[in-house]
């Protein structure tokens, strides 16, 4: 069911109760009597906006009066970002007059008070009493899905503006948070847009109001604007009522443009799975954010979105059309930035890699970025996967060392071996449950022993439980030869070759952390090597000794600690197992 019949019956209440209670958690109110009152005050807010749009637009126009020769500014800028005319009209593009109170006074005269202005963040209230919040701007009015101004973005113009005798004026002023406005919650053009974006499946997003205009101009209806920010877990649920697909277009001057593709792609994966989303009428959704699929389509240099359409607007089609997938851009990006044949630039790339891909919700499209990353700077899928844990499980990870799995693709003869003990001698299964499908870093042969270990062995053969992908492998280790052993000797092989294995997988370990240092800073390495050490240890206190030690060395110590530490986990293990106890790996 949805989350309201969940809260329904969870709480055992009915339909409206569930909303209210949804509401409040969302922070919403969705009391009835208030709701009333609210909506009075936020209609008169609407009203009041629309007043402002309506006068600023006129202000645009005019030649005349007091204000008419800085208006030309406005308007010769318009003409010089090569907006049309019929955008200035459907935008509602407008000017604000270079004065303190042009607008207190035009709204005075229709009824709206200095306060109410204030409350809706057009004026400010200043120590001499309240002044208009706009001057000598560029007037955007930003209007909600369903086209009604909530606020306004001001564009810096030539000359100077009131107030900004310090030389200092910010390139855009918007209107401050109103109970209508939330730049954070809007996307700009989403009004005009909503039906194209339906129609093609598909909403571009771009920075600016400059870029929304261009390409709705030249018949691209389906774009709308983040409006400067990264991207807002509102945003993408605004757009995701309508579309599943989004094109990022983002400027490509933008250093941090990057960050703000990280940063949808994090919302995107987290924030927003399975979770209640309110909009601002108190409706209460859930939203399941893992089947967006977000794409980055990047200008060449020096171009944004509005000087891409406006100097080839036919390009712009395929542009979209080629727009890549998230990672894909990500990828492109690190491969770019750092040199792929040293080992620091590797370690650069698995560190801006590693954490978008355990981003990724959808785990065939992490273990396919996971494979690409390892293919592209030679670490192996095993150190990879360790990488793509989250900062806190590692950091309150066990004592041992981690579990380090070969690639896929290379054989382990050890882990075989062990496989095929098992296979042949069925009475080894008590002893073997207790082993962990951890210890097979081969995924065929893990997958081949937890199979085993949930074979139920009640008539149907083990074969036949199996799936095609891991038959192959099964044959292989059939045809492996199994010595005859006796009950005794049977017990110590599989320790044996559980020893065996675990112990190689140590060697790798301790390989990888070498190569891993190798591209690391030595602060980092010494660091990373006193935390493992003291947790080996299982004591916090470090030597301040150990600040000057070649990190490498360090490292390596660990290692051999962690080895000692397994040692006595194993014989622990078989000592507790020959008196009947149970002894758990950690
Ligand atoms: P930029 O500051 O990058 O402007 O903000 P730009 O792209 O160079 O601006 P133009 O094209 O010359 O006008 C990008 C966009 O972010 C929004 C605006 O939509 C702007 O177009 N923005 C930025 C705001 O609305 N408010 C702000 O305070 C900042
Ligand atoms: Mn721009």
């Amino acid at each position: 069911g949805d989350i309201f019949s969940f809260v329904m019956k969870r709480e055992s209440c009915d339909f409206r109760e569930a909303l209210r209670l949804l509401g409040e958690r969302a922070g919403v109110n969705t009391d009835q009597r208030r709701d009333t009152q609210e909506d009075a005050r936020r209609a008169r807010l609407f009203e009041m906006n629309e007043a402002a749009a309506a006068f600023f637009q006129a202000a645009l126009q005019r030649e005349d009066g007091a204000h008419g020769a800085r208006a030309q500014v406005a308007r010769e800028y318009l003409a010089e970002r090569r907006m049309a005319p019929a955008s200035v009209e459907r935008f509602q593009i407008g000017y604000a007059p270079n004065s303190w109170d042009a607008l207190l006074e035009h709204m005075k005269g229709r009824g709206f008070g200095a306060e109410e202005l204030v409350a809706a963040g057009l004026a400010v209230e200043g120590e001499r009493g309240p002044y208009d919040r706009f001057r000598h701007r560029l007037m955007f009015p930003i209007r909600d899905e369903r086209g009604r101004v909530c606020g306004f973005g001001g564009r810096v113009l030539a000359g100077d503006a009131l107030g900004s005798g310090d030389g200092h004026q910010p390139k855009y002023v918007n209107t401050s948070q109103s109970a209508i406005f939330d730049k954070g919650s809007m996307l700009y053009g989403l009004d005009l847009a909503k039906d194209a974006i339906r129609a093609e499946g598909r909403a571009v997003i771009v920075e600016g109001y400059m870029d929304v205009i261009a390409a709705h101009e030249h018949g691209y209806a389906n774009v709308v604007a983040s409006m400067g920010t990264a991207l807002t877990e509102r945003q993408v649920a605004l757009l995701r009522r309508h579309t599943n697909t989004l094109v990022l277009a983002l400027d490509s001057d933008n250093a941090g443009s990057e960050a703000t593709v990280r940063s949808a792609y994090e919302i995107i994966n987290n924030s927003l799975r399975r979770r209640p989303v309110a909009n601002a009428r108190g409706v209460v959704r859930q939203v399941d954010a893992v089947d967006i699929d977000l794409r980055v389509l990047s200008l060449p240099d020096g171009l944004d979105p509005d000087d891409a359409i406006r100097d080839a607007p036919e390009t712009w089609p395929a542009r979209v059309d080629g727009a890549m997938p998230v990672l894909d851009h990500l990828f492109d990006v690190s491969a770019r930035r750092h040199d792929l044949s040293s080992p620091r630039g590797q370690s650069a790339i698995v560190a801006e890699l590693a954490p978008v891909i355990a981003l990724t919700a959808d785990r065939v499209l992490q273990s396919h970025y996971l494979q690409r990353l390892s293919r592209m700077t030679g670490v192996d899928e095993a150190t990879l996967r360790l990488e793509l844990r989250p900062p806190r499980a590692q950091a309150g990870r066990s004592a041992a060392p981690p579990a380090q799995r070969a690639p896929a693709r290379v054989r382990d003869r050890r882990e075989e071996f062990c496989l095929a003990l098992l296979f042949k001698y069925p009475e080894l299964r008590a002893e073997a449950c207790e082993l962990s499908p951890e210890l097979f870093g081969h995924s065929e042969n893990r997958s081949l022993f937890e199979s085993w270990v949930s074979w139920a062995d009640d008539g149907e053969s083990f074969e036949s439980t199996l799936t095609p992908d891991v038959r192959p492998q099964y044959e292989r280790i059939l045809s492996i030869d199994v010595p005859t052993y006796d009950d005794e000797q049977l017990a110590q092989a599989l320790r044996s070759i559980v020893w065996g294995i675990e112990q190689q997988r140590l060697r790798t370990a301790k390989r990888a952390s070498a190569a891993a240092l190798a591209g690391m800073s030595a602060e980092e390495g010494a660091r990373i090597a006193e935390d493992a050490r003291a947790r080996i240890a299982g004591d916090v206190t470090v030597d301040p000794a150990d600040d000057e030690a070649d990190p490498a060395a360090v490292f390596v110590e660990d290692m051999e600690a962690g080895l000692k530490v397994h040692r006595r986990l194993l014989e622990q293990r078989s000592a507790g197992r020959s008196r009947g106890e149970v002894v758990h790996e950690q």
